[in-house]
């Protein structure tokens, strides 16, 4: 079973991505690392005329190293590098494969992202896109680096947030939208736990009507 976890910045996909893994037993991966990896490797030429080629050749030559260090892959700051060398076609183009290898592998797996479910997995079996005000993601993003010690200034991450979402609606590369066929799942006014409640109710629904049996009640 492949199910693809689409939404917007800090709208708990991930959170509810990897809870679906745990409960389905199936791998995840979070492919907005893939993106943090590449701009952090390249952060030093932002602006620079060779910006794009090397954050290409940094998606080509992508491994496991580059995802080690989980603190500075998930900064906030990292998120906006991320969102400018998501723009550019040669880092999409390189990280296709890799996902794509993850999302075929025997058994299915979990991928959460912007274009999973339109790019990467337009044959998966469930299709989520989780969406939540920008108010409340920011709150959810600030509680969360708040929790490993760090300092927030609420109305920067806000305007950071406004500001990744502005680009990656405008990326002429992305898939950034609900597919036709994708699940709304508003969090807004949910906890993790009843957002996770939730995402197994309507991926078990699905499942069951693939199966060509009743909806679970
Ligand atoms: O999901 P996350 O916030 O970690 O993603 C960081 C950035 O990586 C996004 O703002 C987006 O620009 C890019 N991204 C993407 N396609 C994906 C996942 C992330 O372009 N599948």
């Amino acid at each position: 079973m492949i199910i693809a976890v689409d939404g917007p910045a800090a709208s708990g996909k991930g959170t509810l991505a990897a809870g679906l893994a745990r409960h389905y037993g199936l791998p995840h991966l979070d492919t907005g690392l893939l993106y943090r990896a590449v701009g952090l490797a390249v952060a030093g030429k932002v602006d620079q005329p060779d910006f794009e080629p090397a954050a290409i050749a940094t998606a080509q030559a992508l491994d496991a190293a580059h995802l080690e260090n989980i603190a500075a892959l998930t900064a906030a700051d990292t998120g906006v590098l991320a969102s400018k060398v998501a723009v550019i076609a040669g880092v999409r183009a390189a990280l296709f494969d890799f996902q794509r290898s993850f999302a075929t592998r025997p058994g299915g797996a979990v991928l959460d992202g912007r274009d999973i479910g339109t790019k990467i997995c337009p044959d998966a079996d469930v299709k989520l896109f989780i969406q939540a005000d920008s108010k409340a993601r920011m709150e959810r993003r600030a509680r969360q680096l708040e929790a490993r010690g760090e300092v927030v200034d609420r109305y920067a991450l806000f305007h950071q947030i406004e500001e990744r979402d502005a680009r990656d609606m405008l990326n002429p590369h992305g898939g950034f939208y609900q597919a036709a066929d994708a699940h709304l799942l508003d969090t807004t006014q949910m906890g993790i736990e009843a957002a996770l409640r939730a995402a197994i109710a309507i991926v078990d629904k699905v499942m069951a009507l693939k199966a060509g049996g009743h909806e679970p009640s």
